[in-house]
């Protein structure tokens, strides 16, 4: 991939994302994010991150943390991410993302940041730890993808809000100073943007749900996964029809067409007259096939710390060289003195 800088403009645009190591990754990470991430590795410049700064905004097992930023970065390569096309690294091994979320911070409204959903679900869900970082989670997003100056971030749904507020601040600093940061779009899948809980299809598959029974596991043996499925909660219907008045029918048509590479069209009329039941079974043992490879190169990978971290190393100093063009930028437009 064509290193960014000032005598080889990029011809291709900058794809940024990241996901951050809190629970393990699922079902949802996958088709909302992960999917269009490998995809776009061919044609565009791709700089993804495991945001393990965004992480301790809730209470964490630091161990946990650890074990999981290896596992991210091994699920990452497993996925089909390649550290010879994109650059991967790890958030903490890049101080300049801390060092712009400051300076956004102070461009950034204490009402924007309360309107942020969020940060009320979170704040509610955890009122003995509304922690600053918390508050400012949205801020260390957008110094994220701003640092690389992204054009495009694949993302579900529930970061829309983040990105636009991303949005907002990257303009009100363009208009402030001068042009500085380019304004991202996000990339959100046609069909997936949103996967739900299978026990609950009217609310987000989460890392990090209570009901575990609901979330299926990038790393979920076959039987737990086939449990998940024949368990997923449907309707009192019997058409395999994607309606938004059958929730948990149509997140099972969305994750089938996924895995299976089909349309939602040809997924309906595939399971015409099959009973939900027998429609389940087929979900789960799709889903089963095709986290198989994904799960034995994981296995391959895991073991070998060395490698992971070589990838890290070089992923954070590449990421670092054009981090540091950006905030040096940034720093010489809101007056700091530049050492010479
Ligand atoms: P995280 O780790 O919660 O989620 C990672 C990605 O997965 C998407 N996602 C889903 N998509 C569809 N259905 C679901 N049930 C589902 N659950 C999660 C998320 O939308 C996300 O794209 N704040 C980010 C991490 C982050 C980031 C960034 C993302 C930090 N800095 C800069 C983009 C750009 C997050 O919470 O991800």
């Amino acid at each position: 991939m064509a290193e960014i800088n000032d005598k080889n403009i990029p011809q291709k645009k900058v794809v940024y994302s990241a996901l951050k190591p809190t629970g393990d990754l699922q079902l949802g990470n996958y088709i909302g994010a992960v999917k269009n991430m490998v995809k776009l590795q061919d044609e565009y410049n791709c700089i993804y991150t495991i945001a393990d700064m965004h992480s301790i905004t809730v209470e964490n097992v630091p161990a946990d943390l650890r074990r999981r930023t290896y596992d991210f970065m091994a699920l990452f390569l497993a996925v089909g991410l390649d550290p010879e096309k994109s650059i991967l690294f790890v958030q903490s091994h890049v101080p300049q993302h801390a060092e712009l979320a400051w300076v956004l911070n102070c461009y950034t409204q204490f009402g924007e940041a309360s309107r942020m959903t969020q940060f009320k679900e979170k704040s509610a869900k955890n009122p003995e730890n509304v922690n600053l970082g918390l508050f400012a989670y949205p801020t260390l997003m957008a110094a994220d993808i701003l640092l690389y100056q992204a054009d495009l971030v694949p993302i579900g749904k529930d970061q829309k809000q983040h990105l636009e507020l991303a949005r907002d601040i990257a303009h009100r600093f363009n208009t402030v100073y001068s042009p500085t940061f380019v304004v991202p779009d996000g990339i959100f899948s046609k069909h997936g943007a949103k996967i739900y809980n299978l026990l609950d299809p009217t609310s987000k598959m989460g890392k990090t749900d209570d009901n575990t029974n609901g979330v299926v596991f990038l790393l979920d043996d076959a039987d737990t996964i086939m449990r998940k499925f024949k368990r997923a909660v449907t309707d009192c219907d019997t058409d395999i029809r994607f309606d938004e008045s059958k929730p948990g029918i149509s997140n099972l048509i969305t994750i089938y067409s996924v895995v299976s590479d089909k349309t939602v069209e040809a997924v309906e009329k595939e399971f015409e007259g099959v009973s939900y039941a027998d429609f389940k079974l087929k979900v789960g043992e799709a889903v089963v096939e095709y986290l198989k490879p994904i799960q034995a190169k994981y296995n391959e990978l895991i073991n070998n710390k060395d490698y992971l971290l070589e990838v890290m190393r070089n992923g954070a100093e590449r990421a670092s060289r054009i981090a540091n063009k950006t905030l040096s930028k940034v720093y010489r437009k809101v007056g700091f003195v530049q050492l010479p």
